[in-house]
């Protein structure tokens, strides 16, 4: 008789037998320049949709549909053989950063190269191959027992990068079609190979830009300084007041839902395995800076914090020019955490920025992009399939960290469609996600098969002995 443990057994053999042709296939992928912020590369973001969808077609998925959005496609397939299994909701996101700086890449970042086992290209870590692990996962099923062990959906789009602007309707427009008992997402890092990490936080994001308008046209400094506001000069000013000396931002109510930490998660947070010296190296900062009382453990993934991400204004070229310009542009995000909520924030940041404008200027603020902070409870049982497919594919017991960084599809599944999210990421904390040189280790990759092929089988047991489907 085929036990479970069977299935799962033949689907790893499978899948270490065929490391070859799942990598060369993701090298394929990575070939695709699936930029989602720039317009001259539309086409090759749809490019990747389809590519995918041919794929899903391939390992034997059903349903697989390309949707069209106001933005780029989502692309979506499913296997739902089994109506008594528990389903769950795969989600990844095929998009992926501008690669600039180019010259800074030791490889063209959309030529993968493989040096000292890694694989280096833009999308490697951030987020196609974490993504692509998934799918080879149940392709390493389907081709041995043809079958899995769960109902599985994946949702796979093209505009996380740029907020995932269009998922919203699409999630409200397909709440059925998405409907599972759990969603899993690999798109975050863990803290070293023989140290997976679960992700149980995530930080949310308020991006906004402020213009600042003043004279009709720039003026000779000499003529006109002296008697006209510097537009430059007002947006620092503004720009100096977001924060106060102990680095609390100092906008009126911006901590008024901030869920405190508890002394106990405090002491958890304090023992993971983070080096500061290491945090210093990596960065090259002299010293660390950051809001006072908070440890940077605290002050990178479970505080909320405000960025001046870029500024514009004035003579940027080499040598020197005397010009009073006619406005200055700052883009200001801010990261959130659980409790607050990103239009919100947004608000009060306007309100904020407004007040302390000067009657001589005009300063407009524009919310450009958004997306909410994430929890998800680390005790729940599902929880514990995790645990157990980390420790399968990594031969080591995951710690429970937050991270940073946002996703807000994390969120919108919570909210639209009530869903829990498992965040098992497969990166490493030097991966350089968005910067040059981007890379994904080959074990992270295979390791990730495994892990993704042990929750599929241990899900069932683990987080529901006896539920039934919702699909
Ligand atoms: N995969 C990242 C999120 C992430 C960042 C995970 C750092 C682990 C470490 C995701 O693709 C991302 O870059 N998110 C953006 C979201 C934004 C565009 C709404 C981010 O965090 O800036
Ligand atoms: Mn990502
Ligand atoms: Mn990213």
């Amino acid at each position: 008789m085929t036990t479970p443990l069977d299935i799962i057994t033949w689907a790893t053999v499978y899948a270490h037998e065929h490391r070859e042709q799942y990598l060369s296939e993701l090298l394929d992928l990575l070939r695709i320049p699936s930029v989602s912020t720039m317009p001259e590369h539309t086409a090759d973001v749809l490019r990747a949709a389809n590519w995918i969808a041919a794929q899903m077609k391939g390992i034997g998925l059903q349903n697989v549909q390309v949707t069209l959005t106001e933005g780029h496609p989502v692309v979506y397939g499913e296997w739902l053989e089994d109506p008594t299994l528990p389903t769950i909701l795969v989600y990844g996101h095929y998009d992926v950063q501008p690669p600039d700086p180019v010259d800074e890449w030791q490889s063209p970042p959309f030529e993968p190269e493989i040096r000292d086992g890694q694989i280096f290209a833009r999308g490697a870590s951030d987020d196609k191959g974490q993504m692509f692990a998934h799918l080879k996962a149940v392709e390493s099923y389907l081709k041995t027992s043809g079958r899995l062990l769960v109902n599985v959906k994946f949702i796979i789009e093209g505009e996380e990068e740029v907020g995932s602007v269009n998922l919203e309707s699409f999630c409200r427009e397909h709440q059925e079609m998405l409907a599972a008992d759990i969603a899993l997402v690999s798109d975050t890092h863990m803290f070293g190979l023989d140290k997976p990490s679960i992700v149980y936080a995530l930080r949310g994001l308020t991006y906004m830009e402020v213009e600042v308008r003043g004279p009709s046209s720039d003026l000779h400094s000499g003529s006109y300084g002296g008697a006209v506001h510097n537009p430059a000069q007002v947006l620092c000013e503004i720009i100096a007041r977001l924060h106060d000396a102990q680095g609390r931002i100092t906008i009126p109510g911006f901590y008024d839902d901030v869920q405190p930490l508890s002394e106990e998660e405090r002491e958890q947070l304090a023992q993971l395995p983070f080096d500061e010296a290491e945090f210093r190296r990596e960065t090259g900062v002299r010293r660390t800076w950051g809001e006072a009382g908070y440890s940077v453990i605290e002050q990178i993934s479970a505080r909320p914090t405000l960025d001046v991400n870029g500024l514009l204004s004035g003579f940027t070229g080499e040598g020197a020019k005397t010009v009073l310009p006619a406005w200055a542009r700052a883009k200001v995000s801010m990261r959130l955490v659980p409790g607050q909520r990103a239009h919100d924030i947004a608000e009060k940041f306007r309100r904020y920025v407004e007040s302390l404008a000067p009657d001589t200027v005009d300063v407009t603020v524009t919310e450009l992009a958004g997306g909410e902070p994430a929890y998800v409870d680390p005790h729940i049982p599902e929880m514990r399939a995790a645990e157990r497919a980390y420790e399968a594919g990594f031969g080591a017991r995951p710690v429970f960290m937050r991270e940073g960084g946002s996703i807000p599809v994390v969120g919108l599944f919570q909210d639209i469609l009530g869903l829990r999210t498992i965040l098992m990421g497969f990166g490493l904390p030097d991966d350089r996600l968005h910067a040059p040189n981007e890379k994904l280790d080959l074990e992270s990759f295979y390791r990730g098969i495994e892990t993704s092929i042990h929750f599929m089988g241990a899900y069932k047991t683990f987080a529901q002995p006896s539920h039934s489907s919702r699909s």
